[in-house]
């Protein structure tokens, strides 16, 4: 078994395999569930590096998954009816889970639990392009009370690209999810993707699990789930969580819902110097991705 390895870093995170995990969503107790976790077959987890579309999973793969039912979506706050793996609320919420279950996780390849590599349950991977992520991560710096201040935005770059930041090095996550032998159990797409055709999306989800919807679900899903629908269910949108904790004047969650943003923020010196690490990192990696590096 695969001993918990955690340590204080600080007074909002904890070290978790030399991950940073911020201890206002996770615990010793929540790993060791998640570690002893057993998958079952029909379970789809959708991983994420954090900041990459999460909350985006766990708006569409309940509604795939059920044939287009909208009642999770209207009943059920999302970090409840697609938990994540890792996080504390897995385990009040577990058996009130419909099957096939969907959950999502941060947790890179090698930190699954060992029934996940025993089992038959999907994968959807989401990576976004990094600099969509290092931006969408610095507002959220800046709503989440318990996250560290994210000081300023160039400083936040050296954060991040230092991997000192929620789950590690970006680099590091996507490649995890790269080098598995899943097989045809791992579907892999990016948030580009999703927000240029989300019908597409759902339609490539539902063959993935193999319920072939028909083209009225899929639409109706869509219409569900583009961002500003998503932005005012208070189901999906965060705004149950008090403001102590999440502050949605300082940041909205859904803040912008686009690819590209980053152009908004880097300056070209930082440009280049980000593209050049995240490059030098991912050298001899066969990724094919819709936007430069
Ligand atoms: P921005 O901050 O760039 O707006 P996560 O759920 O992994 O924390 O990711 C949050 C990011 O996903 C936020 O990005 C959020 O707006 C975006 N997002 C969530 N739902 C979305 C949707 N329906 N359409 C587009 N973007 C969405």
């Amino acid at each position: 078994m695969r001993k918990i390895n955690i340590m204080s870093s600080g007074e909002k995170y904890f070290l978790h395999h030399g991950l940073l995990l911020p201890k206002e969503t996770h615990s010793l107790e929540s790993l060791k569930f998640a570690q002893d976790f057993v998958f079952d077959d029909n379970d789809l987890v959708a991983v994420t590096y954090p900041k990459s579309g999460t909350i985006w999973m766990q708006e569409i793969v309940p509604l795939v998954l059920n044939g287009g039912d909208l009642t999770p979506i209207q009943r059920i706050p999302n970090w409840e009816r697609a938990p994540w793996l890792e996080e504390t609320q897995l385990a009040r919420v577990v058996d009130r889970l419909p099957s096939p279950r969907a959950m999502v996780t941060h947790l890179p390849y090698n930190l699954m639990p060992k029934s996940f590599f025993s089992s038959k349950a999907k994968v959807i991977y989401v990576t976004r392009n990094p600099k969509d992520v290092v931006v969408s991560s610095y507002y959220f710096h800046q709503m989440a009370s318990f996250l560290d201040d994210p000081g300023t935005f160039e400083e936040f770059l050296d954060t991040f690209l230092e991997g000192k930041v929620l789950f590690g090095k970006w680099t590091d996550h996507v490649k995890s999810w790269r080098h598995t032998d899943l097989g045809d159990r791992i579907m892999h797409i990016t948030y580009e993707e999703i927000a240029q055709d989300l019908p597409a999306t759902i339609r490539r989800f539902s063959d993935f699990v193999g319920n072939s919807l028909s083209e009225e679900v899929i639409q109706k899903i869509a219409e569900q789930c583009c961002f500003e629908t998503m932005k005012s269910n208070r189901m999906s949108n965060f705004s149950l969580v008090p403001s102590d904790i999440m502050d949605s004047n300082k940041s909205p969650f859904l803040r912008k819902g686009i690819a590209g943003d980053w152009k908004n923020h880097f300056s070209s010196d930082q440009e280049a110097r980000f593209s050049a690490l995240i490059r030098g990192e991912l050298e001899g990696e066969k990724l094919c991705f819709p936007w430069d590096l």
